[in-house]
């Protein structure tokens, strides 16, 4: 065995999915992870079992019964967050996930096309009419954002709070620094509950109200026939911004770093814009950007591995996508994969709500950008800064237009 794999190996022990030392790249882990039988147990965290073969994932997320839901992030927290309808088990779960459904199905989702084609072309107009750009701020934040806040039903002028509690949910709240935490917890997320539990009120007390979410909120009836609760209202709004406004940015970010380093990609999609349905679910494949925990109800198996009643699980999508039993040439980008059976989206009854609206922003971003921007380039040599956790991305990414 070589050092490196030794190496590879005493980490694997103590492997902690937020330790920035895993965010600048995070493969040569998941791949040791894999090779050592796709299901190995982690002293961090509190102790948990890390899945990342492809089998193992599909196998936790199809059967709910086995394992809950009810803890999504590691380390566990007393008591756990209840976000609705991800952190839910059957059948409470499904009445929740209904109220949201309606509105994000294929339908609904393509009523919107229009407008972010236009939205995306404005951005890409704008962030182009300078010889350097900084992609994430300037479209890979902007684009999905608008379009989530449309749906939601909130105005735009409100951007700037939610990504602060999107930061306060996914990073503060369970930060290392007392200053940061305790803005998260004790100013940023209550006075979001306060904000949400506002504009609630308005929607509720609305004679002639908009179709959107908090609409649907407000009057689809979940559980017994009414709607659900406010307490679980606000709750399903801080669910929807963290899932919504973090993770089409992420995707972005990511792939259009691989693709400013690789002109052979953008013009395989400038030349043919009919691949780029399968760009995007190959894009999704090669980053599988989630990693959510399970914790299992009862005693079970994993690939043959014992789990223990009350353990937890952490489910690495960034490796079962990339396990070369399930993909041929896992590392390579291939716009012509076939039998791409991805799990990005997860699996199971928790299945992505947002995936048609997800797939839709990511096909339009590629699209106009290859036919408005037909070469581009890393503006600088400096590989991006990126994280790991529960969604992977980068923080920045300077970007300029030509070939270099
Ligand atoms: C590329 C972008 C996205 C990726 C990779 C992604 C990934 C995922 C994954 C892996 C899950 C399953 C979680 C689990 O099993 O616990 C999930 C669930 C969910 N996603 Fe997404 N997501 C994306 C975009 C979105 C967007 C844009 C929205 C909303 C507007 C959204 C809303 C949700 C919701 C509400 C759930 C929970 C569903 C449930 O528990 O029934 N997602 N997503």
């Amino acid at each position: 065995m070589s050092s490196k794999v030794e190496n590879l190996g005493t980490a694997a022990a103590e492997f902690n999915y937020w330790d920035p030392r895993w965010g600048q790249n995070p493969y040569p882990m998941l791949e040791h992870l894999r090779k050592s039988g796709g299901v190995g147990w982690s002293t961090a965290l509190g102790g948990y079992w890390t899945v990342s073969s492809y089998s193992g994932v599909l196998r936790v997320l199809t059967d709910p019964d086995t394992f809950s839901s009810r803890m999504l992030v590691l380390p566990p927290l007393d008591p756990p967050q209840r976000l609705i309808p991800e952190t839910l088990d059957q059948p409470e779960h499904q009445p929740y996930r209904r109220v949201f459904s309606s509105l994000f199905t294929p339908r609904k989702i393509r009523e919107l096309e229009d407008e972010v084609r236009t939205l995306t072309r404005e951005l890409i107009g704008k962030a182009t009419a300078k010889p350097a750009f900084e992609f994430v701020s300037e479209f890979a934040v902007p684009l999905p954002c608008t379009v989530f806040l449309k749906i939601l039903g909130l105005p735009m002028s409100e951007l700037d709070r939610l990504l602060d509690v999107k930061e306060a949910q996914a990073r503060g709240a369970a930060s290392d620094d007392p200053v940061l935490r305790d803005r998260a917890l004790n100013v940023v997320l209550p006075a979001a509950a306060a904000y949400f539990n506002e504009v609630l009120d308005e929607r509720a007390a609305d004679p002639n109200p908009p179709d959107d979410v908090l609409t649907a909120m407000v009057t689809q009836p979940a559980v017994g026939g009414v709607p659900m609760p406010r307490e679980d209202m606000i709750s399903a709004l801080f669910q929807l911004v963290s899932a919504g406004l973090d993770t089409v940015t992420a995707v972005l970010g990511l792939s259009f770093e691989l693709l400013a380093s690789r002109p052979d990609l953008q013009r395989q999609l400038a030349d043919d814009p009919g691949l780029i349905p399968s760009a995007v679910e190959e894009l999704l494949r090669y980053w599988g950007i989630v990693t959510i925990s399970r914790q299992a109800n009862v005693d079970t198996q994993i690939d043959g591995v014992p789990i223990k009643a009350g353990e937890y699980v952490a489910i690495l999508t960034p490796s079962a996508n990339r396990d070369e039993i399930e993909f041929g040439n896992p590392t390579e980008i291939d716009f012509r994969r076939t039998g791409n059976r991805h799990v990005a989206f997860g699996a199971g009854p928790h299945r992505c709500l947002g995936s048609h609206l997800a797939r839709m922003e990511l096909q339009i971003a590629l699209e106009e950008w290859h036919a408005a921007v037909p070469e581009y380039r890393l503006a600088s040599d400096t590989p991006a800064e990126r994280h790991f956790g529960a969604i992977m991305g980068l923080e920045e990414l300077q970007l300029a237009v030509g070939a270099r």
